[in-house]
């Protein structure tokens, strides 16, 4: 029996394959590298002493797909693999659409001609649109506003519908919030494709010299110092809670769906000092417009995923901010 993991290459599906290699789990990893390296896999091995087996798959090959299921006697998934960039996606919807939900419509297709009646999801807190509340909990009311949402909102209700369909298929859903850090060896992390888009790994080349200044977008929110607030996890506590929502669906039917932050928001300006403090590096930054889409605060209302999956992220902003250093020094 096997885990089958889709874009187990990329940031977060690297380091859920460590975490399940290091509980002993026997994993299948499949990518097509659209945003990410084949060395990459050889540092999973590294971290964890342990081998898996690779299958370099698209998911809109549906029949490389089925060989795959053929080959092998998977009988969970966990499902990364996607396009992600959300200002791409406004650009290039069709790829998106075409990516994302194909892509999951023919892992679905597949599995259910295999028998394979289970996943986890890797979904996004985007799915809440503007919260009018804070902490955002997983009942609120979802909606979004560019593409990639779209499809994290559309293959949720996917999963639900095959879910109705089929009792015996079991799904989980985790929302992520802001997912920052790095595995500890400094092996694997972050490797955005071109200009990053996300605010970590622009502070990180920032602090290397790679780029003169951070842009905050914006300080006339409303919040604490007017800069955007975000819930930020560590990659190694998100990867964690795919083991935890495993557990939860071996043990229960239906459809799961958890938030998987810190339930704690920091500022942009919060985020840059703390990152200076504890690496001891400076990084330049000026404040410039809002970035259209932006919402001023986010942050995750954390006490499902505690009461149902006995799941809390552990590690706190500085350890993030080390942990994301770290990697970027020993991958200049
Ligand atoms: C965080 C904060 C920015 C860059 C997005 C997607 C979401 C998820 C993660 C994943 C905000 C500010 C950022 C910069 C800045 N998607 N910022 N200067 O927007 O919360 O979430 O990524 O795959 O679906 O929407 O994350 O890291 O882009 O921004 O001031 O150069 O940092 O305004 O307040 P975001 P982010």
């Amino acid at each position: 029996m096997s885990i089958l993991v889709t874009g187990g290459a990329g940031y977060i599906g690297s380091h859920t394959a460590v975490e399940l290699l290091d509980t002993g789990e026997n994993i299948i990893i499949l990518d097509n590298f659209s945003n990410s390296s084949p060395e990459v896999l050889d540092k999973i091995k590294q971290i964890t002493k342990k081998d898996f087996k690779f299958y370099k798959v698209d998911l809109l090959d549906e029949n490389a797909l089925d060989k795959v299921f053929e080959e092998n006697n998977i009988d969970e998934v966990i499902h990364f693999a996607g396009l992600k960039a959300v200002g791409e996606s406004v650009e290039k919807p069709i790829e998106y659409y075409n990516n994302n939900i194909t892509g999951t419509l023919n892992l679905l297709k597949v599995m259910k001609k295999y028998n394979c009646k289970k996943i986890v999801f890797s979904s996004s807190a985007t799915v809440y649109g503007n919260p009018k509340t804070l902490p955002i909990k997983e009942d609120f009311p979802l909606s979004t506003t560019n593409p990639y949402g779209a499809t994290k909102l559309m293959i949720e209700q996917i999963l639900q519908d095959v879910n109705v369909a089929d009792k015996d298929f079991r799904v989980a859903i985790l929302r992520y919030f802001n997912p920052i850090g790095a595995h500890k060896s400094g092996l694997i992390g972050e490797v955005p494709n071109g200009i990053p888009n996300n605010i970590m790994p622009y502070i990180v080349r920032v602090a290397v010299g790679k780029y003169n200044e951070l842009t905050v977008f914006g300080n006339d929110y409303d919040t604490e110092d007017g800069t955007g607030v975000r819930d930020y996890i560590h990659v190694v506590d998100l990867a964690k809670g795919h083991l935890s929502a495993l557990k939860k669906i071996r043990e229960n039917s239906g459809v799961q769906i958890y938030n998987l932050g810190t339930g704690r928001g920091y500022s942009v300006l919060e985020l840059v000092k703390t990152f200076e403090k504890v690496n001891n590096v400076k990084v330049n930054y000026k404040i410039g417009d809002r970035r259209p889409g932006d919402i001023a605060s986010c942050f995750a209302d954390v006490n499902k995923a505690k009461k149902e999956m006995n799941w809390v992220a552990t590690k706190g902003l500085e350890e993030m901010c080390k942990d994301s250093w770290n990697f970027i020094l020993k991958n200049k």
